[in-house]
Order: structure tokens, then C-alpha cells, then sequence
């Protein structure tokens, strides 16, 4: 009996914290929502240098950046537990810091540069055509 009370504790304890709390979900995991071809998502002249804003591309929020001129797109919705990294600070390096917890980001591959978060931000591929700045899902034979 004792056994079988610490196993139910323990799958209670164990769903509670996968699906309750949503420890451990890669909160990224929607890459079948994203776009496989280039979407415009924002006029180039409402990106300003050295800032970031979100924008949704198809179905899914978008993070856009705009560093030394080059503009940059990752998962807007933090991969540790949801955040809104816009809401975060864009760093001099490169990176983005999540507003929750700090996690940092690398703008140029998605990369995880500082935790608690462990899996890296969706990378997006962007160009500029007809003044409208499009991206689309990194391919991964580009990554
Ligand atoms: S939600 Fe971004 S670091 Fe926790």
C-alpha cells in the first residue's frame, strides 16, 4: 500500500508540474504553425534601429529586431515558460533578455546565450521586398 501511495503521489506530482505548471514544454513547439514561405509582416520604415516590436506572422507572434542595420526575426514567445520578448531589452551584443526570467537570446541563430532556458528560439529567415519586411521559418538545411 505504501508503494502504491508514493507511485499515485508521484504521477500526481509529475502532471501537475508537465501540465499544470508547464515545467520542462518547450513553449516554442508550435513549428507547424509557422510560416514555410515568406509572409510580409511589417512596413521596413516602422522598424527603427535599436528597437524590437512583435508581429504576427500567420497564425504565430514574431520577434523582429533591428541591430547595425541588419534585421533579425525569432520566436516572440520565450521557449522557457512563455514570455513576451519584446516586452524584454534588446542587448548591444546581438541577444534579447526575456522579462520573466532573463533568459538571453541570440538574434542571429536563436541560440540560448544565458538560462534558465534550454531550448533555443525558432530562427526565421528575413528579406525585404517592395518595402515590406518578410520572413519565413529557417529552413534547415540554412541552419
Ligand atoms: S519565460 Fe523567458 S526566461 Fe522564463
Amino acid at each position: 500500500m505504501l508503494g502504491y501511495g508514493v507511485v499515485s503521489a508521484s504521477a500526481y506530482l509529475g502532471g501537475h508540474l508537465v501540465y499544470g505548471k508547464q515545467v520542462g514544454v518547450d513553449h516554442t513547439a508550435t513549428a507547424d504553425k509557422y510560416p514555410k514561405d515568406f509572409v510580409a509582416v511589417l512596413p521596413e520604415s516602422e522598424l527603427a534601429e535599436n528597437t524590437m516590436r512583435r508581429v504576427e506572422a500567420g497564425e504565430v507572434p514574431v520577434l523582429l529586431a533591428r541591430k547595425n542595420g541588419t534585421v533579425f526575426a525569432i520566436a516572440h514567445t520565450c521557449s522557457h515558460l512563455g514570455g513576451p520578448l519584446s516586452e524584454g531589452e534588446l542587448l548591444d551584443d546581438g541577444t534579447v533578455r526575456c522579462p520573466w526570467h532573463g533568459s538571453v537570446f541570440s538574434l542571429r541563430d536563436g541560440n540560448v546565450v544565458n538560462g534558465p532556458a534550454t531550448e533555443p528560439q525558432p530562427k526565421f529567415e528575413v528579406r525585404v521586398r517592395a518595402g515590406q519586411i518578410e520572413v519565413r521559418l529557417q529552413q534547415e538545411a540554412d541552419k
